[in-house]
C-alpha cells in the first residue's frame, strides 16, 4: 500500500515537523552543517538565564531571525501538509517551528509546541501580542504597562505550554498514521511523540534528509528533501518513475 493510499483510508493523522520542513524556504535549521547552534551558543540566546543577563542581545537575535523569515515563503512541503489536513477527518499538525510558515501555508489544526517568534509576552501581565515584520523600534521592547516583553517561545530549561503538549499527546495516542518530517528528534518531549504513536498502533513514517534516532522505529522512511518528497508521497505531484534510457 502506498502512503497516499494509507492516508486516504486513515481516520486520524498527526504530522510532527521540525526545522527541516522550512529549510527549503531558506530558514536555517539548528543542527545541520550550517545550523544556528553551530554559530551561536544556546546558553547565550535561548535560555531564561540568557534573557535575564542580556535581554537586548536575545531580542536582537530574535529580531534578526524574524527579518530573515519575513523574506521567506512557505515551500511545497508546508503546502502539502496544509492540503493533507483538508483530506482527513481528524488531523493535528504538531510543529516545533516558531517561524509561522505553516500558518502562512494554510494549516489551521495545529499546535506550536515551542511557541512563535511573531509573538511577544509581557513578563508582568502574562499577556501576548503580535510583533510586526519590521525591526523593533525599542530594544528590548516593553509592554504598555511598563513590563519587559519577551519572545513568546519556549527556551531550553522551560516547560512546554501544558495545553499544547496535552493536545499533541492525545493526538499521538489515537492516530492511525504519524508522519515525522524534518526533525533531528534531539529535543524532548517532541521527539517522544512518534514513539507514543507507535506504541498505540499507529503507522509511523519519517521524511528526512538523513537518519535520526526515530528512523529505527519508523515503519516507512524516505530520505530526501521534504519539499520534493512530501508532494510526491501524498500523490500531489507525479512520481518521476524510471527514466527512459537515452542513447549514449
Ligand atoms: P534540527 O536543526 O535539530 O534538525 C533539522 C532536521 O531536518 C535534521 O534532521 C535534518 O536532517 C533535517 N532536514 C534538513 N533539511 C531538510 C529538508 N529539506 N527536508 C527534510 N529534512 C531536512 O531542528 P529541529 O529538529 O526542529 O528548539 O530542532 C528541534 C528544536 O531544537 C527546535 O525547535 C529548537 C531547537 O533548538 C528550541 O529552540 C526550544
Amino acid at each position: 500500500m502506498t502512503l497516499a493510499e494509507r492516508l486516504a483510508g486513515a481516520r486520524s493523522v498527526v504530522v510532527l515537523t521540525g526545522a527541516g520542513v522550512s529549510a527549503e524556504s531558506g530558514v536555517p535549521t539548528f543542527r545541520g552543517a550550517d545550523g544556528l547552534w553551530r554559530q551561536y551558543r544556546v546558553e547565550d540566546l535561548a535560555t531564561p538565564e540568557a534573557f535575564r543577563r542580556n535581554p537586548r542581545l536575545v531580542w536582537e537575535w530574535y529580531d534578526w531571525r524574524r527579518q530573515l523569515i519575513a523574506g521567506c515563503a512557505p515551500n511545497p512541503a508546508h503546502a502539502a501538509i496544509a492540503w493533507l489536513e483538508r483530506q482527513v477527518p481528524e488531523f493535528l499538525l504538531v510543529t516545533q517551528n516558531v517561524d509561522g510558515l505553516h500558518r502562512r501555508a494554510g494549516s489551521v489544526r495545529m499546535v506550536e509546541l515551542h511557541g512563535n517568534l511573531w509573538r511577544a509576552r509581557c513578563l508582568q501581565e502574562g499577556t501576548t501580542r503580535d510583533l510586526p515584520d519590521v525591526p523593533l523600534a525599542e530594544m528590548p521592547p516593553r509592554c504598555s504597562c511598563g513590563g519587559l516583553l519577551r519572545p513568546d517561545v519556549v527556551w531550553f530549561g522551560e516547560a512546554l505550554p501544558p495545553s499544547a503538549l496535552e493536545q499533541a499527546l492525545q493526538a499521538a495516542d489515537s492516530c492511525d498514521v504519524f508522519l515525522v518530517v524534518g526533525t533531528s528528534a534531539a529535543v524532548q518531549p517532541a521527539a517522544s511523540l512518534p514513539r507514543v504513536a507507535r506504541e498505540h498502533g499507529a503507522f509511523v513514517v519519517e521524511v528526512n534528509l538523513e537518519s535520526t534516532p526515530l528512523t529505527g522505529i519508523a515503519h516507512d522512511r524516505h530520505h530526501g528533501k521534504a519539499g520534493v518528497l512530501l508532494p510526491r508521497l501524498l500523490g500531489l505531484s507525479p512520481s518521476p518513475g524510471p527514466q527512459p534510457l537515452s542513447p549514449a
